[in-house]
């Protein structure tokens, strides 16, 4: 028998309340029939004009309201917070989970069987899908979809990898501002998030890896039609998913975040996945440590030739074959059997997609490089891990010893980088403080910090960098980054000063400060914490309450979920 509907509670009531729940709706024109058990189907869309990647949402949420309408449901839009990568603040991850609360609460508090999530830009994707777990209806995902490729010069450019080049094309190869001015119009030329690898794409790989979304919609570009139909399609089996009642729980199981670890070392996505897939895991329940990423991800080959990684761009991905390519290759690997939200196993959904490029899309047999997972470091400077994404750092420094050059924060950094009297060399670590989920405050992607103008002069192209901050998913280096504890609350990272010798051993797993026990506690004695970066409102219930990045960063008291009940009515 199917389930009674939870919409029920408000428009299937003959007294005052129902009266109420139905009278004012009816103010936007709805039939007597939409009332009577048809399943509810939220629209929660991150549409915003100050988050460019989502920009095209609004037209997409009416393409949704078709699907579901021709399904026998009733869709009903509502807005939450939209976060805005290249624009907010001092970082969208400040307030990832404020969107997730805005997300949870929205759909609970209202009378909804099934949710369409709209999401696009980096964490638009997380933040309403950790709140649609701790509510646990029916949900499935619509990527916005990435933008067409970036054009400068007659060459294909990435939105959000060419802007880590700017300084060293103006140092080395002269570019005027003409120049750049040409790329910036060049770079986000269509509607959609950024086609390289970087976040939103891994992002959107994450949930059709999960099998949240139908397949093949990761890569489809935002303007291309058949991202239309998907969102047709996506409206028309939500509601059938509410019939069939494939909550959340159902689909995201231990197997299917395996799932996802996997797909993203074979895409070589962003390592922005880890901090977000651990806080998912943390709402639906399921255990998953930040050891696990290494152990499931490490040992699986790099297939998609996308930068940063590589050399291509979303577009090209899906001209390719896109992602049921690389679930297809990657079969032997992965748990072949979990549920999608078609209804049909992920197996079955990839079973005979083509390549047309395997330029693109590597095979299996032939790689484009073996082993492209996350690595997870451990040592003295990083009690509780860190991490490092092998496929996007130098070959060369990934066994280094070198002198630290420390910035106590991001301030400091832009005072003294381009200081010609700043000492550093090609065999420096640069050490940055102050950028943890605490101390920032809200972990911002500043980890791959620039090199100096005069070591950028010398031809220098990457340095071994640490901090407790993240990285863009677009962006590349040998980056260490996530350190946890971070130096706010009193890691060693805290303790480091310029001229320590700090040890990196990525094929060990280590990251060692090369000072003695003795020196260390000393230090760790005479540390004093900063002062909290806010004193009211929501950055002081952050600072308060999130957890570390090994855990997902998450709000503490957020962690797990409520379940769909509300248990008071209104009056
Ligand atoms: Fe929105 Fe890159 S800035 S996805």
């Amino acid at each position: 028998m199917q389930k009674k509907l939870r919409s029920t509670d408000w428009f299937g009531k003959s007294d005052k309340m129902g009266f109420v729940h139905r009278s004012w709706l009816r103010n936007q024109g709805y039939p007597d029939d939409y009332f009577t058990g048809r399943p509810v189907i939220g629209i929660c869309n991150t549409w915003s004009e100050l988050t460019p990647c989502n920009g095209h949402l609004r037209d997409f949420a009416e393409i949704v309201k078709r699907g579901v309408i021709e399904a026998g449901g009733f869709p009903l839009e509502f807005p939450v917070t939209s976060l805005g990568e290249t624009i907010m603040r001092p970082t969208t991850m400040l307030f990832r989970n404020l969107a997730s609360m805005d997300t949870e609460e929205s759909i609970r508090a209202n009378p909804i069987d099934g949710v369409v999530l709209l999401t696009g830009c980096d964490k638009t994707t997380p933040a309403t899908l950790m709140g649609a777990c701790s509510v646990n209806l029916p949900t499935l995902v619509v990527p916005g979809g990435p933008m067409l490729n970036g054009r400068f010069k007659g060459e294909c450019i990435g939105s959000g990898s060419f802007n880590w080049m700017v300084k060293e094309k103006q140092l080395v190869e002269n570019y005027t501002a003409e120049d750049i001015h040409e790329a910036e119009v060049g770079s986000a030329r269509s509607q959609g998030h950024c086609m390289s690898m970087g976040t939103a794409s891994t992002m959107a790989c994450m949930v059709e890896a999960l099998g949240l979304t139908l397949p093949g919609a990761a890569a489809i570009p935002a303007v291309d039609a058949r991202k239309k139909v998907m969102a047709q399609l996506s409206g028309r089996r939500i509601v059938e998913m509410v019939k069939e009642d494939l909550t959340l729980e159902k689909i995201l199981t231990r197997e299917a975040f395996e799932n996802a670890i996997m797909v993203n070392a074979g895409v070589g996505g962003s390592t922005n996945l880890i901090i977000h897939l651990l806080a998912i895991a943390g709402r639906i329940g399921v255990p998953l440590t930040l050891d696990d990423f290494d152990k499931i991800g490490s040992a699986i080959p790099l297939l998609a030739n996308l930068k940063p990684s590589g050399k291509y761009l979303m577009e090209d991905f899906y001209y390719a074959g896109g992602l049921p390519v690389v679930i297809h290759e990657l079969k032997k690997y992965l748990y072949n059997d979990v549920i999608t939200v078609n209804g049909k196993t992920i197996g079955e959904n990839n079973a005979n997609p083509i390549c047309y490029n395997r330029e693109v899309i590597a095979s299996v047999e032939d790689p484009l490089q073996q082993n492209a997972g996350i690595a997870v470091l451990r040592g003295n400077l990083c009690e509780e891990g860190a991490i490092i994404k092998p496929s996007a750092a130098s070959a060369h420094l990934m066994q280094h010893r070198g002198k630290a050059v420390v910035f106590v924060n991001i301030e400091d950094y832009h005072a003294r980088i381009d200081d010609p009297l700043l000492e550093i060399d090609e065999n420096s670590v640069i050490v940055l403080q102050s950028a943890g989920p605490v101390g920032y405050p809200g972990m911002p992607e500043v980890g791959n910090v620039d090199l100096p103008e005069k070591l950028i002069r010398k031809g220098v192209k990457d340095l071994v960098r640490i901090s407790d901050g993240r990285m863009s998913g677009t962006a590349y280096g040998t980056v260490v980054l996530h350190v946890s504890p971070e130096s706010a609350v009193g890691g060693t990272l805290a303790l480091v000063k310029s001229g320590d010798w700090i040890e990196l051993d990525v094929a060990n797993r280590k990251l060692h400060l090369d000072i003695s026990e003795a020196e260390l506690a000393e230090r760790r004695k005479a540390w004093t914490p900063p002062t909290p970066m806010a004193d009211r409102g929501y950055v002081k219930f952050y600072i308060d309450h999130v957890q570390q990045a090994h855990l997902g960063a998450d709000i503490d008291i957020l962690r797990g979920g409520s379940g769909d009940t509300v248990t008071r009515d209104l009056h």
